[in-house]
């Protein structure tokens, strides 16, 4: 069995967070996530996170299935992992895979390749690693004048020749569980910083003469962390170019990639255009042939084949085919407009159902609704939903026909083919085929602004 250990319990000073470090957001999501993504992804079953710095937080974060371990204080990698010793015990008869959190670059490809590298050889430690430009505060990978791993020194103990050498360890390691637990009870802290370096393992199971193995990566951009808020941007960068990319190779249109941030879980049909200033996170599912943006937020929405979405906000909400939303509007949570609904300007809609062709071009509210098909809103139509206390639900029938500026007060239904007229403020239930008129009558006074003189400077 395949096991992962994930350190997560540093603080991350230098990214000024009130949060830990792993908690940071690439795309918008922890760095964490990336790390147990790409680990579960890898095939590992068992997965402990060790924690430490504000470590509630990362527990609220992780999934019930996931096992915790607490270090505090914090006195580095080699004793993050010694916190996590049940967890080692407990499988030491197994592979374990222990890599830091807050690299989310890494992936289930390169962890599976180091594995079977690892398995290969037979190795009781085996690092990841790739030849990096900027080597500044990295592990630097020693080899004798053959090539033979020696050990690894960190940037901070380094001497300035050592400080040449580009090989940099990635934080990631397959080991051996029985020697994992050798190498852990003899990790000291003699060094620049008095922390137990994980690291350290390498030249202590060398000298036990033990195999071990530096797996280098070709693309190094896998091995890349965030220390801070610079770094941070770099990787946004970077993963965003990497989605946006793949997107296009699979026949998805993105004339320009300003501001198009696209999550690393969404889905995009062929043929569909992404316009400028676009994000596309969580869940997200779009069909064929449709165009999204500019302008547009989606979250966790499910988007059928040949929509529009012009500078739509969507949550959590589904979209069917044919369906055009925009500009300015809003789907909240909990929606779902059928096929070939049109949602115009400034319009907000919220754990709504709206049937098929139904239309609402401008101005309107639609909250805590099931609205059936063919309907028309007028403008300015608003479902009164709440009345300060309580949230009640509108029932619009297929094909009626709301006036401008319709305030219906839930809870109350209006039937099929009913009509309401223009300013109605409807309070009671219109049946099916009925006309409700809910205003008071005109009353024209005659003459009445010559004689009052409502105007400055009228004679
Ligand atoms: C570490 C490696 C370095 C490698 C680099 C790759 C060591 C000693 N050094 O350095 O060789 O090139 O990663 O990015 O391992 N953590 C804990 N408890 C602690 C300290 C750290 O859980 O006491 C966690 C952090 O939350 C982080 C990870 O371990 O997720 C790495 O810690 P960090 O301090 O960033 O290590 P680096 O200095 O980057
Ligand atoms: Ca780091």
């Amino acid at each position: 069995m395949k096991c992962a250990i994930i350190l997560a319990g540093g603080k991350g000073t230098r990214m000024k967070s009130a949060a830990p470090k792993v908690m940071c957001e690439v795309l918008f999501q922890p760095m964490l996530h990336y790390v147990i993504r790409a680990v579960k992804e890898a095939g590992c079953e068992k997965i402990c996170v060790v924690t430490g710095y504000k470590h509630e937080i990362v527990e609220a974060y992780l999934d019930e299935e996931i096992e915790t371990a607490y270090q505090n204080p914090q006195l580095g990698t080699g004793h993050a992992v010694m916190m996590a010793k049940d967890f080692v015990e407990k499988h030491k008869k197994d592979e374990i895979l222990i890599l830091n959190g807050d690299g989310p670059m890494m992936n289930a490809e390169t962890i599976n390749q180091v594995y079977e590298y690892h398995m290969a050889n037979q190795n009781s430690i085996t690092l990841t690693s790739a030849l990096v430009e900027d080597t500044n505060g990295i592990g630097h990978i020693k080899r004798d004048e053959n090539g033979t791993l020696l050990r690894i020194v960190e940037h901070k103990d380094a001497t300035e020749e050592e400080k040449l050498i580009n090989e940099s360890n990635a934080g990631m390691y397959w080991f051996n569980g029985e020697d994992l637990l050798y190498a852990l009870a003899n990790i000291t802290n003699n060094n620049a910083q008095n922390e137990y370096y994980l690291t350290d393992s390498l030249e202590i199971l060398i000298n036990q003469g033990k195999n071990a193995g530096a797996y280098i990566c070709e693309n190094s951009e896998v091995i890349l962390g965030a220390n801070d808020r610079v770094q941070l941007n770099g990787l946004n960068t970077i993963m965003r170019r990497n989605i946006n990319t793949a997107h296009m190779i699979n026949g998805v249109d993105i004339p320009s990639t300003d501001g198009v941030m696209i999550g690393m879980d969404v889905k995009i049909g062929k043929e569909t255009t992404i316009l400028p200033n676009t994000i596309i996170l969580g869940n997200t599912v779009i069909g064929e042939r449709c165009t999204i943006g500019p302008n547009t937020y989606i979250k966790d929405g499910i988007v059928g084949n040949d929509v529009v979405l012009d500078n739509v906000k969507l949550t959590d909400s589904e979209i069917e085919d044919g369906t055009d939303c925009g500009p300015f509007v809003q789907v909240r949570a909990g929606s779902k407009l059928c096929k070939g609904v049109h949602i115009g300007n400034f319009v907000e809609v919220k754990n709504s159902t709206v049937g098929e062709g139904t239309k609402s071009a401008h101005l309107t509210y639609i909250g805590d609704s099931d609205v059936g098909k063919n309907v028309n809103f007028g403008c300015g139509t608003v479902t009164v939903n709440y009345d300060g206390k309580n949230k009640n639900r509108c029932k619009i029938g297929d094909n009626a026909f709301l006036g401008c500026n319709t305030n219906l007060i839930a809870p109350v239904e209006v039937g099929d083919f009913a009509f309401t007229a223009a300013g109605s403020t409807i309070t009671d239930s219109v049946p099916d085929n009925a006309l409700a008129i809910a205003r008071a009558r005109q009353v024209n006074k005659e003459d009445w602004v010559t004689e009052k003189k409502p105007y400055k400077n009228m004679k």
